[in-house]
C-alpha cells in the first residue's frame, strides 16, 4: 500500500547548505544572513519597509501597540471567526479585544459582515488570506481607510505571493509574513521567522525602532533539530520524535514559552529563508498543480467539497470539506490505517455565537490532506477514492 505523508516544508539542498554554513561558522543567532534577508525583503517589498523578526505574531503585537498609541480610546480588533489562534491570543496579550467577523465557505472574511463590523469604529482589522486563498484585499483597504480603521494585511501564509500583480502583505497600514511550518516559505517551527511590513511611512520610525530594539532569537538549534526530526524527516523518524521532545525538555533545551519571546529573526533562519526565496515560483507552481489534481479527482466524489479551490489558484494546503455530520476523527483513523496522513484545520478560538457558527461548522468538517510537491494526479485520485469509500462504506455519520 502506498503511503501518503503530509508535507510541512519543501526543502532542497540549498536550505541544508545554508544550515551547514551557519553552524560551521558559529553564526546561529547573529550574522550576515540576517542583514542580507532584510535587504532582500526591503528590495522586494519596496516602498514598504520590512523587518525580519521571529514570529508573525511578534510583528502583530508591535503594530497593535503602535495603533493603540494613536487611538487610545479604541480597544476592538476585528478578526475572521476562522483564524490561527495565536492571532487571537496576541490581541488579548496586548490588552485588546478580538472580535470575530463571520467567514464565508472559503474561510475568508464575509464582506457583508465586515462592512457592518467596520461601522462600529474598531481599532483595527486583521485580514488573513486563509491557507493562501486571496481576500479582495484592495476593496478591504478602501473600506478600512474610509472607516478610519487600521488594516493588517495578514499574509502570514503567503510570503512572496502576488494578488493582481501586487505582493500580499503590502495592503493597509502593516503586513505580516510567517516562515513557520506549512506556510509558503518555511524555515522551521515555532519562531523560525516572521516579517513586519510597514506600509504606512508614518508608522515606520516608531516600528523600525521597536524592531531594532529586540534581541536576536534564542534557542534556534533545538528548534531546528525538532523541525527536521518531527516534520522534515517524519517519514523516516516516525514516533521517535516524541522521545526527542521529551529529551530536549529534560535537558532544558526548549524555551519554556517560546511563543511569548519577542525577537528578531536568527541568522540561521534568515539564511534558510534566503536560500529558499529563489525557489518560490517552483514551490507555488507545484502546489497549484496539486490543487488541480485534487479538484480533478473530486469530480468522482461529489459529496466531498474543496471550498477554497479556483482554477489556477495557489493554495498552501489542500483542505477538503466532508459532508455535514461526518465523524472526522473516525475518518482520520481509517485514513491513517490505510497509510494516509491527514490533519485538522484551526479550532475556532471563540465561544459559540451567531458570527462564529459557520466557522465552527466548517472547522468540524475540514480535513487537510497530503499536498506536497510529490503528490501526482494518480496519488490524489487514490487518496480521494479511499476517502470516498471510507465515507460511504463506514457510514461515518455523527
Ligand atoms: C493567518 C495567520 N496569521 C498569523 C499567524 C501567526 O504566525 P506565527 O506563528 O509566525 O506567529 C499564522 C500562523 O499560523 C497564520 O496562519
Amino acid at each position: 500500500m502506498t503511503r501518503h505523508a503530509l508535507s510541512y516544508a519543501d526543502w532542497s539542498g540549498a536550505e541544508y547548505r545554508s544550515v551547514a554554513r551557519s553552524l560551521l561558522g558559529g553564526r546561529v543567532r547573529q550574522g550576515r544572513a540576517s542583514t542580507q534577508l532584510a535587504q532582500r525583503l526591503d528590495a522586494d517589498y519596496a516602498p514598504s519597509r520590512a523587518y525580519a523578526l521571529n514570529y508573525a505574531h511578534t510583528a502583530l503585537a508591535l503594530a497593535l501597540a503602535a495603533f493603540k498609541r494613536r487611538r487610545p480610546q479604541r480597544d476592538v480588533v476585528l478578526v475572521p471567526a476562522y483564524i490561527c489562534p495565536s492571532v487571537v491570543s496576541t490581541i488579548s496579550a496586548c490588552g485588546l479585544q478580538a472580535q470575530p467577523v463571520a467567514v464565508g465557505d472559503d474561510l475568508n472574511l464575509d464582506m457583508a459582515a465586515l462592512r457592518q463590523a467596520l461601522e462600529q469604529a474598531p481599532l483595527a482589522l486583521v485580514a488573513p488570506h486563509m491557507f493562501a486563498c486571496p481576500l479582495p484585499i484592495d476593496a478591504i483597504e478602501t473600506q478600512c481607510r474610509a472607516a478610519g480603521v487600521f488594516l493588517v494585511d495578514d499574509a502570514a501564509q503567503v510570503a512572496g505571493v502576488r494578488h493582481q500583480g501586487r505582493l500580499l502583505g503590502t495592503f493597509g497600514d502593516v503586513g505580516l509574513l510567517s516562515f513557520a511550518q506549512s506556510k509558503t516559505i518555511v524555515t522551521g517551527i515555532r519562531g523560525s521567522g516572521g516579517v513586519l511590513l510597514v506600509n504606512d511611512p508614518a508608522l515606520d520610525e516608531e516600528l523600525g525602532a521597536a524592531c531594532a530594539a529586540l534581541p536576536p532569537s534564542p534557542g534556534r538549534l533545538a528548534a531546528l533539530l525538532e523541525f527536521c526530526w518531527n516534520y522534515l524527516w517524519a517519514e523516516r523518524t516516525g514516533a521517535s520524535g516524541d522521545h526527542l521532545e521529551r529529551l530536549l525538555d529534560t535537558l532544558g533545551l526548549r524555551p519554556a514559552d517560546a511563543g511569548a519571546v519577542q525577537a528578531r529573526i536568527s541568522n540561521l533562519d534568515a539564511g534558510i529563508a534566503l536560500a529558499q526565496w529563489p525557489r518560490l515560483e517552483g514551490i507555488v507552481a507545484a502546489r497549484r498543480r496539486v490543487a488541480e489534481h485534487y479538484h480533478a479527482a473530486l469530480q468522482e466524489q461529489q459529496a466531498i467539497g474543496f471550498p477554497q479551490f479556483a482554477p489556477g489558484r495557489y493554495l498552501a494546503r489542500v483542505m477538503l470539506l466532508l459532508p455535514a455530520g461526518s465523524d472526522l476523527a473516525a475518518c482520520r483513523k481509517q485514513l491513517r490505517q490505510q497509510g494516509i496522513q491527514s490533519r485538522l484545520g484551526y479550532r475556532v478560538p471563540f465561544p459559540d455565537q451567531p458570527t462564529t457558527r459557520h466557522a465552527q461548522d466548517l472547522s468540524t468538517r475540514l480535513l487537510g490532506l497530503p499536498s506536497g510537491a510529490a503528490i501526482s494526479a494518480a496519488d490524489s485520485r487514490e487518496i480521494c477514492q479511499r476517502l470516498g469509500r471510507i465515507l460511504t462504506q463506514f457510514h461515518l455519520k455523527a
